[in-house]
């Protein structure tokens, strides 16, 4: 592993979980023909995994959005970049995260969905950080807490690098929360 890098999880342990996660999933909406909504881009690997493993019928669908501002502007502005291509109106979400940290996308990404009538509407991410929460948002399923550190890999970006990990491991030296 590179320096700088400190491995968190590895690659068996995000499977075992993913493989958990997908039986749950499995279970829970088994013939009620989900819409799987993963958020682009983190969350497209752990999308696509989760719904390999997912034994009901769905449909995959993808929405983009960006906050202004940064890291260094909690509070910026959420918009969406790229919208669904599907109608969700009377449908069930279970919208796939990477990670819900601040908590202010997904804060920001709910309340626009629920404009659009879903009949129910979760959230599943691989990861979560309670420690860093500032929206109060439901999450329904998730793979590990982790505390606040600054994390790559399986998706999640430093600068676009280290998405394509196979393991999640801290960033050092990582820009400030
Ligand atoms: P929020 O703070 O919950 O709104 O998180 C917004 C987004 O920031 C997440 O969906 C990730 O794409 C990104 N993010 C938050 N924490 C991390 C991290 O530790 N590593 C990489 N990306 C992160
Ligand atoms: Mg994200």
């Amino acid at each position: 592993m590179e320096e700088g890098l400190r491995v968190i999880l590895t690659k068996e342990e995000i499977e075992a979980k993913v493989g958990e996660l997908g039986e749950i999933l499995s279970r829970e909406y088994e013939g009620k023909n989900p819409v799987l909504i993963s958020v682009l881009r983190g969350s497209v690997y752990f999308a696509v995994d989760l719904s390999r493993k997912i034994s009901t019928p769905f449909t995959l669908d993808f929405i983009s959005i960006s906050r202004y501002g940064g890291g260094s502007n909690p509070f910026g502005i959420v918009r969406i970049t790229k919208d669904l291509d599907v109608n969700i109106s009377s449908r069930h979400v279970l919208v796939i995260e990477d990670i819900v940290d601040t908590g202010l996308s997904l804060n920001y990404l709910l309340r626009n969905l629920k404009t659009r009538d879903p009949a129910s509407l979760k959230v599943c991410t691989l990861l979560n950080v309670e420690g860093r929460r500032i929206a109060n948002v439901p999450v329904d399923y998730k793979g590990f807490d982790l505390p606040d550190i600054f994390v790559v890999g399986y998706g999640l970006d430093y600068k676009e690098e280290y998405r394509n990990l196979t393991c999640i491991a801290e960033f050092k030296g990582g820009e400030e929360k």
